[in-house]
């Protein structure tokens, strides 16, 4: 089979990138998702890139109160089937291994749609992000800023993904704060009804499309799977733009909002680039990162990144 494949024929043609739709995938068995795999690349990545937590989350988890795990990273994984962990591994790519799968997995689908490489297909700023989970762990309500295959590996989860075309699930404003605050979103139970659920076991997955709010949770075994992700070149401005807009209204200064103004959206987008561009090289070191984390998103920010592991309150 292709790496990644529709469930449905013609959901690369008919459904890609608006709507959600499930896919097969051919990592289940691989072995570089093994947990001993996964513990190699703990040691490997900077500790910023580890976020964690207990999985006992709420639905509707307000971030500062995210409830936490007394465990390393490295224990996680070892007792992962008892620690009642909720853990996401961010970046993979940066691992020569995992970005050579992940363009892989990627490469499989631009080539069903007829293109004959990764960038024509507006495939760009390739991440993966791994999830490793404890039986009955929940991934509280968000949404992520960046398009996603997500597949299942070990273990099942059920996924509820929910069309926000009309913004009805998170208003714009809400989901302005998931790109330039926290991904979390608040839950109304009465958003049941419009769920599109997923029963996924290993080899199974979906299209989660940009921004399309969801909440996941493991069954009774425990749960490997990935995000593979991108951003278009139309992704990035946007993401762009809002964080611009939430920096300039945290000011005191109104902002119109994208597309009521394109030329003040073009002015905003170029001299944010200059300014990323210029603290780029210092975002290389792991304690700017924390610092600036900090001073954008405030001191809890940082609460899955800490110095010695803190008691659940
Ligand atoms: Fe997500």
């Amino acid at each position: 089979m292709s790496i990644i494949a529709p469930k449905q024929e013609k959901s690369f043609t008919a459904q890609f990138p608006l709507e959600t739709f499930g896919i097969r995938h051919g990592y289940a068995e691989h072995p570089l998702f093994k947990l001993s795999a996964i513990l190699e690349l703990v040691k490997k990545l900077p500790r910023d890139r580890i976020e964690y937590n207990s999985g006992k989350a709420a639905v509707s988890q307000d971030p500062d109160t995210t409830p936490l795990v007394d465990l390393e990273p490295e224990e996680i994984v070892r007792k992962i089937e008892t620690a009642g962990a909720w853990m996401v591994l961010k970046g993979i790519e940066a691992a020569p291994e995992y970005r050579a799968l992940l363009k892989e997995a990627l490469m499989s689908v631009a080539t069903a749609r007829g293109h004959k490489n990764l960038d024509e297909a507006g495939f760009e700023s390739i991440q993966g992000f791994l999830f490793v989970s404890s039986p009955n762990s929940t991934t509280p309500f968000h949404a992520d800023s960046e398009d996603n295959f997500f597949v299942q590996i070990h273990g099942e989860k059920f996924f509820h993904v929910y069309d926000n075309r009309d913004y009805s699930i998170a208003s714009d404003e809400a989901l302005e704060g998931t790109v330039a605050k926290h991904r979390n979103l608040a839950y109304d139970p009465k958003f049941d009804a419009k769920a599109i659920s997923y029963h996924l076991f290993p080899g199974d997955g979906l299209f989660v499309p940009y921004q399309w709010p969801h909440w996941v949770k493991t069954a009774d075994s425990y749960s490997i799977s990935m995000a593979i992700t991108w951003k278009t070149a139309e992704v990035r401005r946007r993401n762009d733009l809002v964080v611009t807009n939430s920096m300039l209204r945290s000011f005191g200064l109104p902002q119109p909002a994208p597309g009521q103004i394109p030329a003040l959206d073009t002015l905003k987008v170029a001299a944010f680039r200059t300014a990323a561009a210029a603290v780029a090289p210092f975002r290389r070191s792991e304690g700017v990162r924390r610092a600036i984390r900090r001073i954008v998103l405030g001191k809890n920010a940082n609460y899955y990144y800490r110095d010695k592991p803190k008691k659940t309150a």
